[in-house]
């Protein structure tokens, strides 16, 4: 035990120099936060070995580009052929759009840039309205509760794929009204990854990702058109009927865009953040005696937890013009990769590699949901659900620890991208 807690002496490792690290490479998937370290102190504009994107590290220069929308664009599809996905690769030469509209491309809201970004973002605030979140903080409950119920016996469980994967589906199914009977079909679509990322997959990662995209296409245009002709009460229906309504006729492209990225956006994301609340906490004993003692820091626990280990590391902009970031020339063309993780960990944070679920101030600085006019839609949904799951956890799994045997497992998995343990076996007495 005491090897697998950090507690009684945080390591956290003295500066290294950036020509000690090999870019990229296992050691830093496994850990990045040594490597961003030396990024920030001696090149906070970093160009990547062998291609033309460059790696921002330090938060204002983060801030600068997530702003300026102009420059740097979210149409990554325009510079990389790899970025698009399915049915997309059709659309740059023949654009699907519904001419006369203020929708000009069909793709989603992730890949567009103001104004027609911000038209697409309208159209589905309806699912992040507070008052529809507090009101489905009971149901959030329920789904938690129930999936505690299917393992608390056994007094153990592997957390990933026993509760904080299918909690965070269930809570869009339920929140937008995709089918929760079909959840093992979309548990299997788990390896649609962000179009940011994939850029930097291997091909067969990346083939990996295509098989699961029609399918999810699929399945996507045939809940649009069932809503169509069966209007329900639900999130779905309204995103449709509105589109509809506002172009004068269906633009199914995009719509299947974005009832593809609501259903599959906050899953593996949210999940991410389970898994890696129960991590710290069972790493860090005292952290969690904190908690136990009062309740009232959970919140303070999930923005902590995103801080720490921010579960999308970075995402990237198009240079669409020559241009510099803190005094670096960037050219055309090439991609900024933005580290929210290397930001949440700067120096202005004070002892940022300690992780402390009292620190102070963490949601105004946190760039775990990123920044600018693409901050994470889904934010509030997000911490509605790591809270509501933490408080339940806290009070039903007692004396919860790491199953004996599973070292390896909590190894990050291999994605530069991502921050989550392969898995996370954990014990806790069974009731
Ligand atoms: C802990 C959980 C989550 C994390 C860490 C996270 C992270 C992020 C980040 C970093 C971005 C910005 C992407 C960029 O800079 O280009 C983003 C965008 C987005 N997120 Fe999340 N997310 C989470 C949960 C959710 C949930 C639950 C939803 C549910 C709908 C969601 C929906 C979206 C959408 C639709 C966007 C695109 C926003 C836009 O382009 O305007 N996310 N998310």
């Amino acid at each position: 035990m005491a090897s697998e807690t950090k507690d009684a002496a945080p390591d956290t490792g003295a500066q290294r120099c950036l020509k000690d690290f090999a870019f990229p490479s296992p050691e830093v998937t496994a850990c990045p936060y040594p490597f961003y370290a030396a990024l920030r102190a001696e090149a906070p504009v970093y160009k990547y070995p062998d291609r033309n994107d460059y790696l921002i590290s330090r938060r204002d220069d983060i801030m600068a580009v997530l702003r300026n929308t102009e420059v740097f664009s979210n149409r990554t599809y325009l510079g990389d052929p790899r970025m698009l996905q399915g049915s997309q690769k059709g659309w740059v030469e023949n654009p699907p759009h519904t001419p006369g509209t203020a929708i000009q491309t069909s793709f989603g809201l992730t890949a567009s840039d103001p104004p027609e970004h911000s038209i697409k973002r309208r159209a589905l605030r309806s699912l992040v309205d507070p008052r529809y979140i507090r009101a489905s903080e009971d149901t959030l409950r329920r789904i938690a509760n129930e999936l505690i119920d299917t393992f608390i016996h056994e007094g153990k469980c592997e957390l990933r794929t026993q509760f904080a994967d299918p909690l965070a589906l269930l809570t869009i199914c339920e929140l937008a009204g995709y089918p929760p009977e079909d959840r093992a079909i979309f548990l299997g679509w788990n390896r649609i990854g962000t179009g940011h990322g994939r850029r930097y997959l291997t091909d067969e990662q990346r083939k990996a990702q295509d098989e699961d995209i029609p399918e999810r296409d699929l399945y996507c245009a045939a809940i649009i058109r069932d809503r169509l002709a069966n209007p329900k009460d639900d999130f779905i229906t309204g995103v449709v009927k509105a589109q509809v309504e506002r172009d004068g006729e269906i633009n199914l492209p995009y719509l299947v865009s974005e009832i593809g990225l609501v259903l599959t956006a906050g899953n593996e994301t949210t999940s991410r953040l389970v898994a890696n609340v129960w991590k710290l906490l069972i790493e860090n004993p005292s952290e969690l005696k904190k908690v136990l003692d009062d309740r009232e820091l959970i919140p303070n626990v999930i923005d902590e937890a995103l801080r720490f280990e921010a579960p999308t590391q970075w995402t990237s902009r198009l240079v669409m013009q020559d241009t510099e970031v803190g005094g670096v020339p960037i050219p055309k063309g090439a991609y900024v990769l933005m580290l929210y993780g290397s930001a949440n960990h700067d120096e202005s944070w004070g002892d940022p590699e300690a992780f402390r679920v009292d620190r102070p101030g963490i949601p105004e600085l946190n760039m775990a949901f990123g920044g600018g006019p693409h901050r994470c839609l889904g934010n509030a949904i997000a911490i509605a659900e790591g809270r509501i799951a933490l408080a339940v956890m806290l009070d039903r799994l007692k004396n919860p620890r790491f199953a004996p045997g599973h070292d390896a497992e909590r190894e990050n998995i291999d994605n530069f991208q991502k921050r989550v343990p392969k898995q996370l076996h954990i014990e806790f007495d069974a009731q």
